[in-house]
């Protein structure tokens, strides 16, 4: 019976003993489960973590190449208001342009058509753009389909410029120069063949007619060989632009061997030269006479005769870095108007192509008084008014 009685208290101890260590068991287990299940979401969650950070630093990385790039990125919804812009757009049109609509800014009507064609073809389109204000630009513009990373939006489109501008311009300034060059000279050597078909021919025996057309034949080819000349002092000048000139040359010397130069002329004006002490900058002596030769010139031609032409040179007052001189020449002219003051250094431009033409000018003089004042790292100011006269400074530092 006792024996009975301690074989049923094992038995109950032993299932009592399975059952608590089974719960054991499973709790272990199932606490196991739990830390791998929450590793496992830690796993994840890192993961996760680690994909979102690599995207963040993808796009930021991807942000810090669109804004370092030269070409202009904006984005439109499909109301053409500018959701994105990168820094090249920032730096063409201001910091404030976001949600404005993208005609603010460029008033295309083929762009504006083109964005409504991508919006409702997704196709990518490449386009010319041409702006003449506020100054001539040149751009190749790519559009494209949204949506990007930067505007989640499929209704949208990206508009790529690509600044083409200065390319252009050269293009353009080399097919105009060259057109301009072959005018310039086709016009004296017309009238020079005219001329000679004339007394080679008909008036074979006119002396009169000879005596009367050589002079101007003479006149014509001089006319040709000052514009050649012009033009390869110009294309010397560009080449050495980057050398700055460094011989002591005195201004005094310069200004006295350019009135020695146009005497003739200047005895018919007013002319005053005040500059009486030496003035020592650094330079090139023949391409300063060159310089005030020119402008002198435009002093002589563009004013009435007896009219006040002064030069004057003191300390200086204009924007050239360190001690400087300037030299002022100032006539009582016929001016230029203020509209076309910026362009007066163009080459081959005259404000009034007739006149000019008629006292001998081919628009080169201040285009090469420009560059030989680039040269000696100096700087030209121009002021003038229409019927009341024109002054021109040039700065120049001291040696
Ligand atoms: N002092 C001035 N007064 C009035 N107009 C001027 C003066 N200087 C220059 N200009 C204007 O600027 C234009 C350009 O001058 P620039 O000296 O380059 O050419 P140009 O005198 O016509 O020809 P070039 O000097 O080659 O013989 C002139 O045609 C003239 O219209
Ligand atoms: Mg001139």
């Amino acid at each position: 019976m006792m024996t009975l009685l301690f074989l049923s208290l094992a038995v109950i101890i032993a299932i009592v003993v399975i059952l608590v260590s089974a719960k054991f068991i499973k709790a272990g287990f199932d606490a196991r489960s739990e830390i791998r299940d929450q590793k496992q979401s830690e796993n994840l969650n890192q993961e996760v973590q680690d994909i979102t950070n690599e995207n963040i630093e993808e796009s930021n990385e991807q942000v810090k190449i669109i804004n370092q790039i030269d070409d202009l990125i904006l984005i439109v919804d499909k109301f053409k208001n500018i959701k994105f812009f990168n820094n090249s757009a920032k730096k063409k049109f201001g910091e404030n342009n976001l949600n404005k609509h993208v005609a603010t800014l460029l008033r295309v009507p083929d762009l504006l058509q083109n964005i409504d064609l991508v919006l409702l073809k997704k196709e990518t389109i490449t386009m010319d753009l041409e702006l003449s204000s506020p100054s001539f630009q040149f751009f190749k513009v790519h559009l494209f389909s949204g949506p990007t990373s930067y505007v989640d939006d499929p209704d949208s489109v990206i508009l790529f410029l690509k600044d083409l501008t200065d390319i252009i311009k050269a293009q353009r300034f080399k097919s105009d120069f060259v057109a301009n060059v072959s005018h310039e000279l086709k016009t004296p050597l017309v009238s020079i063949k005219g001329f000679l078909e004339t007394i080679s021919g008909h008036a074979k025996d006119d002396l009169e007619a000879q005596k009367k057309f050589i002079p101007i034949m003479l006149e014509q080819a001089d006319r040709m060989e000052s514009l050649i000349k012009d033009l390869l002092s110009l294309s010397k000048i560009e080449l050495e632009e980057h050398i700055q000139p460094q011989d002591k040359v005195n201004l005094k010397e310069v200004l006295s061997n350019v009135e020695d130069i146009h005497q003739k002329n200047l005895k018919l004006f007013e002319f005053k030269n005040n500059i009486k002490n030496d003035f020592f900058i650094k330079g090139d002596y023949e391409k300063l006479i060159e310089v005030f030769s020119n402008i002198i010139d435009n002093s002589i031609k563009y004013s009435e005769k007896n009219k006040k032409i002064e030069v004057n040179c003191g300390q200086g007052n204009g924007k050239v870095i360190g001690d400087s001189y300037t030299v002022s020449i100032k006539d009582n002219g016929i001016g230029i108007p203020t509209e076309q003051l910026p362009r007066i250094t163009e080459r081959f431009f005259r404000v009034d192509a007739a006149k000019s033409k008629k006292v001998g000018g081919t628009g080169l003089g201040m285009a090469i008084v420009k560059h030989i004042v680039n040269q000696h790292r100096g700087e030209l100011e121009i002021k003038s008014e229409a019927q009341s006269g024109t002054e021109i400074k040039v700065h120049f530092s001291k040696f």
